[in-house]
This record gives C-alpha cells, sequence and structure tokens, in this order.
C-alpha cells in the first residue's frame, strides 16, 4: 500500500471504531505493515503527567517516558514533529530496542492541547524523510479529527 493511501485507510479504522485504543492498535499495525524498515510503531499517551506505553507493534518498550525526557518528551516540549536520523546523535535518546537507528516522533492533541504521541523507530538511519513527515502528520490530524479519549467504564 501506498505511503499516502495511510490516512485513508486510518479514517476508515476511525469511522467503524473512534475508540483510541481500538483505533491506535490496528493503526500501529497499519504502519507496521506499510513502512517497510520498522521496528516499533506505536503510540504514548499523556496519563497523570507523564507519558504512558499505549498500543503498539514491536518488542516490549519502555513504560513511562518523563517530562522532557526522550525523542518523545521533546516533541511534547516542542509542540513539533521530531526527526531523528540518527538516535546514537541525540542528547537523552531512551533506547528501549538496541536496534533503533532513526526515530519519528509527532504529537497528538485533543482539545488543542499534546496529549499523546506517534512514535515510530527504524534499524536504518536517515529513514524518515520528507515523504513519510508528510504522510504521518496527514495520519495524526485524521486521528485528531476522528478519535474518541473516553474510557470504557
Ligand atoms: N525512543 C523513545 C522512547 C520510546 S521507544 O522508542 C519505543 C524516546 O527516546 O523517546
Amino acid at each position: 500500500m501506498k505511503l499516502s493511501m495511510m490516512a485513508e485507510q486510518a479514517r476508515g479504522m476511525l469511522e467503524a471504531e473512534p475508540w483510541y485504543v481500538a483505533a491506535f492498535s490496528n493503526i500501529s499495525a497499519l504502519i507496521m505493515s506499510t513502512l517497510p524498515d520498522l521496528n516499533w510503531a506505536g503510540f504514548y499517551l499523556i496519563r497523570n503527567g507523564v507519558l504512558t506505553v499505549g498500543p503498539f507493534q514491536g518488542k516490549p518498550a519502555c513504560i513511562h517516558v518523563g517530562p522532557g525526557k526522550g525523542v518523545c518528551g521533546a516533541a511534547i516540549a516542542r509542540d513539533e514533529t521530531v526527526v531523528v536520523p540518527d538516535v546514537h546523535l541525540f542528547p537523552g535518546h531512551i533506547a528501549c530496542d538496541s536496534a533503533s537507528e532513526s526515530e519519528i516522533v509527532i504529537p497528538i492533541h485533543a482539545d488543542g492541547k499534546a496529549a499523546a504521541v506517534l512514535d515510530i523507530d527504524s534499524p536504518v538511519k536517515n529513514r524518515f524523510g520528507a515523504e513519510e513527515q508528510e504522510a504521518l502528520e496527514t495520519l495524526v490530524r485524521t486521528i485528531e479529527a476522528l478519535v474518541s479519549w473516553k474510557e470504557t467504564v
């Protein structure tokens, strides 16, 4: 499937079920099966002020990422996409999987405020260029427009 189709596929999933757990689970799988050369794709959600791991595909990951920590914390603090061509050169990078070489993190907003991030890792340096960033940011805008953050109980 083409990169540019991902947001439309995600739209279909969110329209079928907007609950964030269902949507983020399938969207992680969608990203993992669409982009070659990934070792981790998933979500961290701000819970009690701390980024906490959510639905993902890949090896078990760090559960918590403290405020301002790692690439995820930097993306929230700056409130913008952070692309890291070589994680070994990013001060404070948190290595959950030693295979990771490059990374992209995109903040996701709820009511105009950063509430979560989409975090994607690759075992290849320089994996995320302008085309990937644009497709993934479009995907995140689709999530923001359609997702429901309500719990089940
Ligand atoms: N590498 C991230 C931590 C999460 S793992 O990539 C799944 C970071 O430095 O924010």
